[in-house]
């Protein structure tokens, strides 16, 4: 293991301890509930965001206990997005993180459910931090903020909306990035400069949306080159369904040096920080060479 990886598998694994903790006492009645969101939940998954948060909370000098509950609402958020995302009615996956979808154990309307709970329970965590302060509450906005109807919403409403789009243009295409993905990226990363007192939010937010491009570049790229096995999602799903990806806009070739740019771009921004980067440039590099 690199030095890199021990340092991530050491934030997930503090971080998958916080998410037990949460599962272990959800105690949903009826049942179904509470396996239904259990079930996503424990699926596993990068736990980037998580992760991430947790990292540049380090390099700001924040105390990581301060943003537990943040990380997990995030979290929570985050895979109440892939619950919907897989629905028949959106992706029509069949396959998340290595095991059929929500939906196909529990059904469509169950799924709906779980993706609803997921998001409530987040808010309810997050409203509990709002105790703490003026700086907590803005950093629960934040969240709500990136991940509402000018956040993810308005990117998973763009990217149904343009399915099958027989020609499509840049601007577009950065609309669709900039919400479904950049944004609960953007709320990783600038939620602990909220708690510091806005400490680099600008570098930090301008960070978020490179790096979230970033990743759904090399996201869009994978749905091509990609496999199952390593994914644990269907792979080619993007054409077949008619997305509006990068791939299908610029090709392979120039989707690979538009990645390489937004990962040149990412390492720059970390390079005007004061303090130790090297993790969180070795994520950038991490997102850019992923195979899953
Ligand atoms: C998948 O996110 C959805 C996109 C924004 C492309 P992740 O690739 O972070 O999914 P998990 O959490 O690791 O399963
Ligand atoms: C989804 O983008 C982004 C979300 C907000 C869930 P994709 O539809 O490309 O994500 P995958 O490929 O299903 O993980
Ligand atoms: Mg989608
Ligand atoms: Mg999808
Ligand atoms: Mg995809």
């Amino acid at each position: 293991m690199t030095e890199f990886e021990l340092n991530y598998e050491n934030l997930k694994k503090s971080f998958d301890g916080i998410l037990d903790s949460f599962c272990a006492g959800l105690d949903c009645k009826p049942e179904i509930l509470n396996d239904s969101l259990i079930y996503s939940l424990r699926l596993g998954g990068k736990r980037i965001r998580p992760v991430l948060m947790f990292a540049v909370g380090k390099l700001l000098g924040l105390d990581s206990q301060k943003l537990k509950n943040f990380a997990l609402a995030l979290e929570l958020i985050h895979t109440y997005s892939l619950i919907h995302d897989d629905l028949p009615e959106m992706d029509n996956d069949d396959f998340r993180r290595g095991k059929p979808s929500n939906h196909k154990v529990y059904g469509t309307g169950n799924a709906v459910l779980a993706g609803d709970g997921l998001l409530n329970t987040a808010y309810s965590v997050l409203f509990g931090e709002c105790f703490n302060g003026s700086e907590y509450v803005s950093a629960a906005k934040y969240i709500c903020d990136c991940a509402g109807i000018k956040g993810m919403i308005a990117g998973q409403s763009a990217d149904l909306l343009h399915q099958n789009d027989s020609e499509i243009d840049e601007d577009v295409l950065d609309f669709i990035y900039e919400n479904k993905t950049s944004k609960l990226i953007m709320a990783a990363v600038v939620v602990p400069s909220i708690l510091c007192g806005g400490k680099y939010y600008s570098e930090l937010k301008l960070f978020g949306r490179d790096l979230g491009f970033l990743f759904q570049i090399t996201d869009d790229i994978l749905d091509v080159e990609g496999n199952f096995e390593n994914l644990g999602k269907s792979v080619g799903k993007d054409s077949a369904e008619g997305k509006y990806t990068s791939v299908r806009l610029y090709g392979l070739d120039k989707s690979n040096v538009k990645a390489d740019l937004l990962c040149e771009r990412c390492v720059k921004i970390l390079e005007s920080f004061n303090g130790n980067t090297e993790f969180l440039k070795d994520l950038v590099n991490f997102v850019r060479q992923r195979i899953n």
